[in-house]
Order: structure tokens, then sequence, then C-alpha cells
């Protein structure tokens, strides 16, 4: 949902490494669904329609900027050394924002919702609080930072699990490490923050004891559903936020009129797109960017990655698309394999064991049963008889095949590129055509000889 908090800037902490991820590449760009989980948290802050996004980077920080780009109203803060989520906040005072509050938010949690971060900033509002910060009660709240009470159930400080007594880890109201802090009063806190803790790092939950000895309002919002504020810190964390993530999407979309058979089998990224009325069969996967107008019947166990159907489109099993579109009423499978630039206009038939390749085929066109069709403009209406292959490989180049339209091509031809059809043409099967086919008419390549060898016995079994 779209909110609007003008006077907000929301900063989005990125920097840390990621040790237990075990990788290579930086934890926040690690993907769920399809997108990295910085590019969800990012989504959501955008959400907010903030006075600014500030994002704080540092581990593999070249890596973080050319995979995010340049959106506009955002901004880098670098931590050249990870010294700890306060000391992380801190680099970007010197960047200048007119908004007057901050939301602090990490860049691994990626199933918070804008809702329950637009709570958050309300609540800070209302409250008139100074800092203000998004806790959950949990079964276990192993690894997270506690919520310390007073006796009137104020809070008054976060301690992390390492810093926590025995009586303290028992405490099951946990910090979701989501922060609302007056801009002022924040930067003024965190330079009196020390890292005299267990882990020797300037903890930004230390602002709130700061606060409280200032005199100001400090409050904790529980968050109603805490399965959002899940932090990913581990692959298995990564898989749990996917499931959770995934059934989100499916009721999405049977909300919005979907049918998903056997949905525990099914696997629908963030962004994608679905029309009304369309049936999902057991184990297919709509991947990246995959649009589907509405009607369209996919699978079981088809795999699309950012393909664009239009509406009444029927994929059948086992068929694999990658980077296609496809026009009203086509039909593909099973069994097929169109590659990334294959283009069918509407009423094509596409059948089994057939690839395409950075082709258009025209309106109503058929290829039905084991053939390649790369680098091909074909018209209208052609019939492409089974096994025709266009040769459009020299071992060098990649050479184009040109047909035109309600051309009938015979079984097991042999299109070599470059070459073109005329329009009307019917090829004899078997053909191997080098040169131009004259539209209309009948044309073959010489075919060899059949002979008849009248009294010639088949052997048999067992003899020599
Ligand atoms: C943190 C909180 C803890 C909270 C938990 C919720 C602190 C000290 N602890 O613990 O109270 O319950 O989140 O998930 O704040 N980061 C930097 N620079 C740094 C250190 C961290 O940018 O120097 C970033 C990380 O990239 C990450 C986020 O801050 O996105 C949180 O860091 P992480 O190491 O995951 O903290 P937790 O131990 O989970
Ligand atoms: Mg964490």
């Amino acid at each position: 949902m779209l909110h609007h908090f003008s006077t907000l800037q929301v900063i989005i902490l990125a920097a840390g490494k990621g040790t237990r991820m075990a990788s290579s590449q930086p934890k926040v760009l690690h993907r769920v669904l399809g997108k990295s989980m910085l590019e969800h948290v990012l989504h959501t802050a955008e959400d907010l329609q903030p006075e600014s996004v500030c994002l704080v980077a540092g581990h593999g920080i070249d890596e973080v900027k050319a995979h995010i780009g340049e959106p506009e109203n955002l901004f880098w803060a670098e931590q050249k050394e990870q010294l700890g989520t306060g000391h992380a906040v801190l680099q970007v005072e010197p960047l200048t924002s007119i908004a007057d509050l901050a939301l602090i938010i990490c860049g691994d949690t990626p199933l918070l919702t804008s809702n329950t971060l637009a709570n958050l900033v309300k609540s800070h509002q209302k409250s008139k609080a100074t800092v203000s910060v998004l806790s959950a009660i949990v079964d276990t709240p192993k690894g997270y930072g506690r919520i310390v009470r007073d006796d009137k159930g104020n809070v008054s400080s976060i301690v992390e699990e390492k810093d926590a007594t025995e009586k303290q880890r028992n405490i099951q109201e946990v910090s979701s490490g989501i922060f609302c802090v007056n801009r002022d009063a924040l930067f003024k806190y965190l330079h009196q923050v020390g890292n005299s803790n267990a882990q020797g790092e300037y903890y930004l939950p230390d602002i709130l004891p700061l606060a409280l000895a200032d005199n100001q309002v400090v409050q904790a919002t529980i968050m109603d559903n805490s399965e959002e504020m899940l932090g990913i810190n581990d692959r298995c964390q990564l898989a749990q936020a996917e499931n959770i993530m995934q059934a989100r999407i499916l009721r999405e979309w049977q909300n919005k009129g979907v049918t998903i058979e056997q949905a525990e089998t099914v696997r629908i990224e963030a962004s994608v797109n679905i029309g009304m009325d369309c049936t999902i069969k057991a184990g297919t996967q709509l991947l990246g960017s995959t649009h589907l107008g509405d009607g369209c019947i996919v699978g079981p166990y088809a795999v699309l990655q950012n393909s664009w159907l239009a509406d009444d489109i029927t994929v059948a099993p086992f068929s694999h698309l990658e980077e296609t579109s496809i026009g009203d009423q086509a039909a593909v499978g099973p069994f097929a394999r169109l590659r990334p630039g294959a283009r069918l206009d509407e009423k094509v038939k596409i059948g089994n064991f057939v690839e395409v390749k950075q082709s258009v085929l025209g309106k109503g066109s058929k290829v039905n049963h084991l053939s390649y069709i790369g680098d091909t403009m074909m018209g209208e209406n052609c019939n492409i008889g089974a096994g025709t292959i266009t040769c459009n490989y020299d071992g060098a180049n990649k050479h184009q095949t040109i047909i035109g339209d309600g051309v009938f091509v015979g079984s097991d031809t042999k299109l070599v590129a470059p070459v073109q059809v005329g329009s009307g043409a019917t090829i004899g099967a078997g053909s191997i055509i080098t040169k131009q086919v004259q539209q209309d008419g009948l044309t073959l390549s010489a075919r060899p000889e059949q002979r008849h060898v009248k009294n010639w016995i088949r052997p048999k079994k067992g003899s020599q």
C-alpha cells in the first residue's frame, strides 16, 4: 500500500559482510523469489514515499551499486569498516536532509511490509516519542536484542543476546532492529554511544538509555506479525523467507482470480504478473518479469522466465520459455523450448520437441513437431513439417531465413540460411534448400533414386 511521509528519511543498513551466508556475494544481494533482499527492502521503503532513502553500504559496495543502479531519491553512504549498527547510521550524518524523522531498517529483512513501517512511524508521532523501536513477541527470542522494560512497563533498554544476563535472555519481546527516531536527536546520541560490549561494536540500540537520561519519550511498537522481521543471516533463513513470501504471493494471486493447482509445488516469483482466470498447474515456475494475460493455462511442469504472454494461451507440460513473447490464443508444447527473442503472433502453434530462437512467427503459423527454427522471419499461416531445420549457423556466423505467408514446408526439410522462401510456396519433403524459393508452385531438391530388391530376404535372429 502507498503511504506519504514527506518528512521522513529512510536509512537502510546494508554494509555488513553476511559471514554466515558463506558466499562471495554481499548478503543483501541474495535473492528471495527472484528479487534481491535489498530490492525488496527498497521497494517497501519507496511505498512510504519518504523525503529520501539513504543506503549505507560497505562490504561489496561496488557490486551493490552496480546491482541497484541509480534510482531517483536514493543516496549512498559508505561505511568503510563495519564497527556496528550505530556506527553505520552515523555515516549518514553528512548527507543533508530536510527530513525531521529517520526510519532505520536493515537490508536483510525482505518480508517487512510498508504497512508495518507506517504503523511504527504513526505511533512514534502519536506518542510524541524521540526514539521508537519496532518490537515483536516471539517464542524463540534467540539471536535478537531483548527489550528490557522497567516496573511500570516502560522500555528502558535493548540488550543484545551476547550481553544479556540469563534472566534477560528469557525475555520474549525482541527488537526487530527497526527504529524511528527524531533525526537531530539520533545523531546527537549516536556521538555519545560507546563500544564497551561483548562484540566491541557501536550499537544503535544504545541510544535508548541516552534518550531516557535526557528525559525524552522512548517507546516500543509491537508488531502484529513477527514473521515480517525475519532477518536473513544464513541460507536456512533465506529458504524460510522464500517459503513465507511464496505463500503470501500465491494467496494474493488466488484472491485476484488465479487457479493454482497443487500450490505447494508451484513457484511464482515476486515480479510476475498474472491476469484473471489463468490456471497454473503443478510444478510450474513463473520467473522474473513473466507476464500472463487473462485465461492462460500453464503446465504442469512448465518454466517461464521473463516471458510475455497475451490472453488465452496454453503452455502444455514440460515447456521452457525464456525471454519470449506470445500473442492471443497461441499454443505451445508439450516439450517445447522457446529461447530468447522468440516472438509468436496470435494463434501460432508450437508442438512437441520444437525449438525456436530469435525468430518471428506470423499469425496462425504452425510448427508442430521436432523442428529447429532460428534467426527466422516467418509470415502468416505457414505450416512447417516435422523435422524441418533452419540451418542458421555456418560455424562462424548466424544467417537469416525469411519465409513468406502461407508457405508449406514438407517434413525433414533443411533450409540452409541465408535463404528466402516466397509466399504460397510448397517445398517437397526431404528437400535441402540452398537457393531462393519462388513464390507459389512446388520446389523440391533432387531425391535419391528409390530402388526395389525383389528377392531380398530379411535376416532372421540367430542365423549367420
Ligand atoms: C541486530 C540488532 C538486534 C536486533 C536484530 C534484528 C544491533 C546491535 N543489533 O542484530 O538488536 O534484534 O538486528 O534482526 O543493532 N550493519 C551495517 N554495519 C555494521 C553492522 C551491521 O551496515 O557495522 C547492517 C548489516 O548489514 C545488517 C544490519 O545492519 O543489514 C543488522 O546487522 P546484523 O549483523 O545482522 O545484526 P544482528 O546481529 O542481526
Ligand atoms: Mg541480522
